[in-house]
């Protein structure tokens, strides 16, 4: 079955690509409008707070154990039986291998029982789409993905047609959010905690640098600026409630600062895939995008820049099964449709072309 029919697509989407068990069903009509049917998200904050982040094989076992009711969840809320699907769509990377073994062998399982067409997901594709199911975006657009694992910036210019343009050297944002939080004592995920020590801090108190900023390379690197951190802090340890606020603040300005320098230089390097004449669109992903002061630098400089700012809400930002199922509807509508013997795929870069940055290859 197409699209071209007019009857929607119907796609059960699954996503067990880290700490998130998810499952949703989504339809796509036939002028690629769509419309979510349910969103089953179940996180494994819990379970993983008490190692201050995630553990591989505490992940593989909470999906294993939940799964099947996710899906079966996401199916009732959307009135369908297995039967009714166009097709059934997996997260199989990049992510860590024991749970995307777990989504991966669900969805291809109920794709054999119900004789449907299976779809292997890439993770980042599915970030990279969601504003065509939030707001009806058509690509060419420029992307910002920023979460725990994953920092770059990403030209979408068609389904399956992606360029990555920056990614981070070391760490992700996140994960520098995340460890943060952990050297100044405050909690797991360590972004939101950050967040709100910062707004009562002086940025200005604890002088930190912005790595790579001003550089022609569109890559990002957090390390330097988690090492000045440190140092700081062990100069002013024992830390007050007042030093963990002014540090926090100090981190946060900082990251403000490397995001909309970062990006912007991005926007002049996709500057050749927007035409005259035509919007330009910049979107945000992932977790991080939650953050206020990050989100208000990304409004500024888009407004600088002449860009529209197309943001998800925060639920469809963060992981999610809508995503997988919008991603899967999307290259299903195009034929685009995988084999049952498609293995994860733990690293799986969106762009095989972009050259690995200096330093790095190691995030995707
Ligand atoms: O996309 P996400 O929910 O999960 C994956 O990484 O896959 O992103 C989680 C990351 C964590 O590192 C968390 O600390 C960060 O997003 N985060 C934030 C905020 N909320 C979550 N970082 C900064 N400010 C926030 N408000
Ligand atoms: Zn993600």
């Amino acid at each position: 079955m197409t699209a071209d029919d007019n009857r929607p697509l119907l796609v059960l989407g699954i996503e067990t690509s880290c700490d998130e068990t998810a499952a949703a069903v989504v339809a796509r009509d036939g002028e690629a409008r769509g419309r979510i049917l349910s969103n089953v998200v179940r996180s494994q904050l819990a379970e993983h707070r008490p190692y201050g982040g995630v553990v591989p094989e505490i992940a593989a076992r909470a999906h294993v154990e939940c799964l099947d009711a996710i899906v079966a969840a996401a199916l009732a809320e959307a009135g369908l039986a297995l039967s009714d699907l166009s097709g059934i769509a997996a997260t199989a990377g990049p992510g860590l291998n024991g749970g995307l073994v777990v989504g991966l062998v669900t969805g291809k399982t109920l794709a054999l029982a119900a004789g449907k067409p299976f779809l292997a997901i890439n993770h980042l594709e599915a970030h990279a789409l969601t504003v065509g199911l939030t707001d009806g975006l058509e690509p060419p657009y420029l992307m910002l993905l920023v979460s725990g694992g994953h920092t770059q910036t990403l030209l979408v210019e068609g389904v399956g047609r992606y360029r990555r343009i920056g990614t981070t050297i070391d760490d992700a944002i996140g994960e520098a959010f995340d460890k943060t939080a952990k050297l100044l004592g405050l909690g797991y995920p360590g972004g939101p905690e950050v967040e709100r020590a910062a707004r009562s801090g002086d940025p200005e108190r604890f002088p930190l640098p912005r790595p790579m900023v001003g550089r022609v390379e569109p890559h990002f690197s957090l390390a330097g600026l988690k090492t000045a951190l440190r140092q700081r802090a062990e100069a002013a340890a024992p830390l007050t409630d007042r030093d963990v606020a002014d540090l926090c603040a100090a981190f946060e300005a900082a990251v403000c600062d490397i995001i909309e320098d970062r990006v912007s230089r991005a926007m002049e390097l996709a500057e050749d895939a927007f035409g005259p004449g035509r919007p330009r669109w910049l979107t945000v992903a992932g977790g991080v995008a939650a953050n206020a002061s990050i989100a208000a630098a990304l409004a500024r400089l888009a407004a600088a820049r002449g860009f529209h700012l197309a943001v998800p809400p925060p639920a469809l930002c963060t992981d999610n099964g809508a995503m997988i199922a919008w991603a899967g509807a999307e290259r299903l509508a195009r034929g685009l449709v995988d084999g049952l013997d498609f293995a994860a795929r733990p690293r799986w870069p969106l762009d095989p072309a972009a050259p690995a940055a200096i330093g790095a290859g190691v995030k995707a």
